[in-house]
C-alpha cells in the first residue's frame, strides 16, 4: 500500500515537476481562519465533538489542483477546500473537499493508471491526448469527472464554489443509529465564472488576491450540508454520485474571517483524520488518500534535511 502511494506521488510529480517545499498536488494555496458553529440538527445525527452546538475555531486552506505552485489561478482545473476543526482539548478533525462532484477512479491502481496516461511525452513536453482518451474508453466512470474539469469555467471567487466530500463518513447519533453521509459546502456567495480572456486580465493570482481582499473587509460563509444515504447508495464508490433529491440536511455554518496567506502551508489536512462518532468507509480510494498525503508532507517537509 505505502509502495503504491510513493508510486502515486512520483507520477503526480512526473506530470506537475517537482517543487521542493510544495505539495505534489494542489500546490498553490491560500489560508484562512474562522469558527463552525453545528446546527441543532447536526446533534441529532452524530455525536463527534465539533457538531454538538459550540464554536470550534477552523483553519481552512483554499487550492487550486495543480502541482505547479505558479499555475494561473484561471486554470480549467477543479479546486479544493482543506477544512481542519480545532477541537475542545487540542485535537483536530479535518474535511478536504473538491469543487469535483466525483472522482475520477474507483481504486488506487486506477488512479496511477490514469495519472500515468497523462505523463508529458519527453519529445513533445505535452501530454498525449490519445493515451489520455484510450484510458477514459476504458474507464467510463471517469466521464462525468474528466467532463468536468474540461467543461467547467474559472470561478470568479473561491468564496462562490460549492465543494463536495465525494467520500462517505459513517455517523452515529446520540440514539445509536448509524448513517452513511457526504458532505457538501454550500457558500452565500452566488457563484459566478469568467471566461479565459477574463482571467488573463485579472492575472496570475485573482483568485488569492480576491479572498484576501473579501477577507479584509468582511467574512466568506460557508453552510456544511450532509446527504444522508440510501440501502442503495454504495458508500465505498467515489465515482458515483447518490442521487440529488436524498435528504441533505444542514449541519452547520462556517464563516471565515481572517486572511491567513501561506500559515497553513506546513500543515497536513487528511480525510482520514476522524473523531469518536465519524466512521470511514471502505472506499479503497479514502484509505489511500491519507498514506499518499504522508508520503507528500516528508517530502515537502523534509526539504533541506
Ligand atoms: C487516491 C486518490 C488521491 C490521491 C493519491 C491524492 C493525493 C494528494 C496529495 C499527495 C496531496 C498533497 C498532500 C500534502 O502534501 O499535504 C493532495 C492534496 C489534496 N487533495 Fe488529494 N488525492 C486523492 C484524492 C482526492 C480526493 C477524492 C479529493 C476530494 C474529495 C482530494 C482533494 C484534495 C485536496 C483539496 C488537496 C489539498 C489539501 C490541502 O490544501 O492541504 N484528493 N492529494
Amino acid at each position: 500500500m505505502s509502495e503504491l502511494a510513493e508510486r502515486l506521488v512520483d507520477a503526480m510529480n512526473a506530470i506537475h515537476g517537482v517543487h521542493p517545499g510544495h505539495r505534489a498536488v494542489h500546490a498553490k494555496g491560500s489560508c484562512a481562519r474562522g469558527t463552525f458553529v453545528a446546527s441543532p440538527a447536526a446533534a441529532e445525527l452524530c455525536v463527534a465533538p465539533h457538531l454538538q452546538g459550540d464554536e470550534i475555531p477552523v483553519t481552512v486552506r483554499f487550492s487550486g489542483g495543480s502541482g505547479k505552485p505558479t499555475r494561473a489561478d484561471g486554470a480549467h482545473d477543479e479546486r479544493g477546500l482543506a477544512v481542519k476543526f480545532h477541537l475542545p482539548g487540542g485535537s483536530t478533525t479535518d474535511i478536504v473537499s473538491l469543487t469535483l462532484p466525483v472522482f475520477f477512479v474507483r481504486t488506487p491502481e486506477d488512479f496511477l493508471a490514469f495519472l500515468e496516461s497523462q505523463r508529458p511525452d519527453p519529445e513533445t513536453g505535452k501530454p498525449d491526448l490519445e493515451r489520455i482518451g484510450a484510458f477514459v474508453d476504458a474507464h467510463p466512470e471517469t466521464r462525468l469527472a474528466v467532463g468536468f474539469v474540461m467543461m467547467t469555467m474559472a470561478p470568479a471567487s473561491f468564496a462562490g464554489c460549492t465543494f463536495n466530500g465525494i467520500h462517505a463518513f459513517r455517523w452515529t447519533g446520540p440514539d445509536d443509529e448509524a448513517r452513511w453521509v457526504r458532505y457538501r459546502w454550500v457558500p452565500d456567495e452566488e457563484a459566478a465564472t469568467l471566461t479565459d480572456p477574463e482571467t488573463r486580465a485579472l492575472g496570475k493570482n485573482y483568485l488569492h488576491e480576491d479572498l484576501e481582499r473579501k477577507l479584509g473587509t468582511g467574512s466568506i460563509d460557508y453552510e456544511l450540508r450532509v446527504q444522508i444515504g440510501e440501502e442503495d447508495d454504495d458508500p465505498n464508490d467515489p465515482t458515483v454520485a447518490w442521487p440529488e433529491e436524498r435528504t441533505w440536511v444542514t449541519v452547520g455554518r462556517m464563516t471565515l474571517t481572517e486572511f491567513a496567506d501561506k500559515d497553513c502551508e506546513p500543515m497536513i489536512f487528511d480525510p482520514g483524520r476522524i473523531v469518536d462518532g465519524i466512521e470511514r468507509s471502505d472506499d479503497p480510494i479514502l484509505a489511500m488518500r491519507s498514506l499518499a498525503y504522508g508520503v507528500s508532507f516528508e517530502r515537502r517537509t523534509s526539504v533541506g534535511d
